[in-house]
């Protein structure tokens, strides 16, 4: 299987604008992780990546989600109550001047981010302030914004889908799949009406136990949709007892409660059969694509079965996002965590973001965080953040 670095450098060869955008941000980055998780202070002066969960409202109910899904956290609550909670226009478009010039990737997820009231002159807004402006989308509203979303010149979309049509709906919901490759389709006509290389596009297949067998054929299929990459992501899950253990050490530790684990105990890495999905990755990455396929996190193939299996297993160590990142929840808390919003380090509708960065509750985290075993929580071993920033260890 390709390593990380490979897959930067045929980033680098077809596309060197984006890789450019990525370049600085990850030099912020790595300022951050060699010289301020270092600060007895607990402070960080850099803020690369902010991602912001914009709405709690989502159209799909993707089994597996840690929100929705089967076990998700938001499941059954009032959604347009949560939703009467969220953030102004007016006030995002503020805290984009706040960070301008210090932050260099917005990253907009959800909920599906297409249901927040005005998303496009929004998005139009911070495209136009910040380096590399990105949404995560379910991909079922991009035909009917095909043409704002090239003329605002987004850098980039990242598009779930989990398999073809069969297994795709039955994961993320009858018509998805459709919708999503008329979107795809869309958008590169769109591109190609205006000439413009704009948005980069990219696929991320989550996997579970109920699409890992038909990965490699869906690869291969994406072959020409004009696709700057394909991102597989394996995926964060949780036992109940990793999960109890976490909630005890962040309560002693932080005098936090965190139940938002909850929604990643949901089984569907179950019965993932670890010498059948390494052959299938293996072929995967061996095909002839137009485009990189990156698996996250990259993982020795012989691992692959503990890392579904063994879910107490660390494949990646020494977090260090919440010194160079912050998710903003949809009703204006600020967490490092961006999938567990529940050790929270102030709100926006109160102070400003870099306040918020070096709050009293911040430092205390980031100390918390690097004299823990590891410099991980218990929680950690399978969260994204992790698995893109962490130190390789399996
Ligand atoms: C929560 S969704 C929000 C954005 C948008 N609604 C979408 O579906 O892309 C963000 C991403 O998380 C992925 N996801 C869902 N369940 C996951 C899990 N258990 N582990 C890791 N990623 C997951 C989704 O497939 C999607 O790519």
């Amino acid at each position: 299987m390709k390593t990380n670095y490979s897959v930067i450098l045929q980033i680098f060869r077809s596309n060197p604008v984006m890789a450019w955008h990525f370049g600085r941000g990850f030099l912020k980055l790595h300022r951050a992780k060699l010289i301020d998780y270092f600060r007895p202070s607990g402070k960080s002066s850099q803020l690369p990546l902010i991602t912001f969960k914009i709405t709690p409202l989502c159209n799909l109910r993707c089994v597996m989600c840690g929100q929705r899904g089967k076990t998700g956290t938001l499941k059954g609550k009032d959604a347009l109550e949560e939703n009467s909670t969220i953030i102004s226009v007016e006030r995002y478009k503020e805290l984009t001047r706040e960070v301008k010039g210090k932050a260099q990737i917005f990253y907009m997820w959800g909920g599906e981010p297409f249901l927040y009231p005005n998303f496009i002159e929004l998005a139009r807004f911070m495209s136009n302030e910040i380096p590399f402006f990105s949404v995560n989308t379910n991909g079922t509203f991009l035909k009917e914004n095909a043409e704002a979303i090239v003329r605002d010149k987004w850098k980039g979309i990242l598009i779930s889908l989990d398999g073809f049509e069969d297994v795709n709906d039955k994961i993320r919901g009858k018509g998805s799949y459709r919708r999503v490759i008329e979107g795809i389709d869309a958008i590169n006509a769109e591109k190609k009406k205006r000439n413009s290389d704009l948005p980069y596009m990219a696929v991320v297949t989550t996997i579970s136990n109920q699409n890992y067998l038909y990965l490699a054929d869906l690869v291969k299929a994406l072959k020409g949709k004009g696709l700057c990459t394909h991102a597989i992501n394996l995926g964060t899950y949780i036992s109940e007892k990793i999960g109890q253990e976490h909630s005890a050490y962040v309560k002693e530790k932080l005098d936090t409660d965190w139940p938002h684990w909850k929604g990643f105990a949901n089984g569907y890495n179950e019965g993932i059969d670890g010498e059948k999905f390494k052959k299938i990755l293996q072929e995967a990455h061996a095909f002839n694509n137009d485009h990189p396929v990156l698996t996250i996190p990259v993982i020795n193939p012989d691992k692959i079965g503990l890392y579904y299996s063994e879910l107490d297993t660390p494949v990646r160590d020494y977090c260090k996002a919440p010194w160079f990142s912050v998710n903003i929840n949809y009703n204006g808390d600020v967490h490092f965590c961006a999938d567990y919003p529940d050790y929270v380090i102030g709100n926006i509708k109160d102070n400003s973001l870099m306040e918020i960065m070096n709050s009293e509750k911040a430092r205390k985290f980031r100390k918390v965080l690097r004299e823990s075993p590891r410099g991980l929580l218990p929680a950690c071993k399978r969260c994204y953040q992790i698995m893109i920033f962490g130190h390789r260890c399996m």
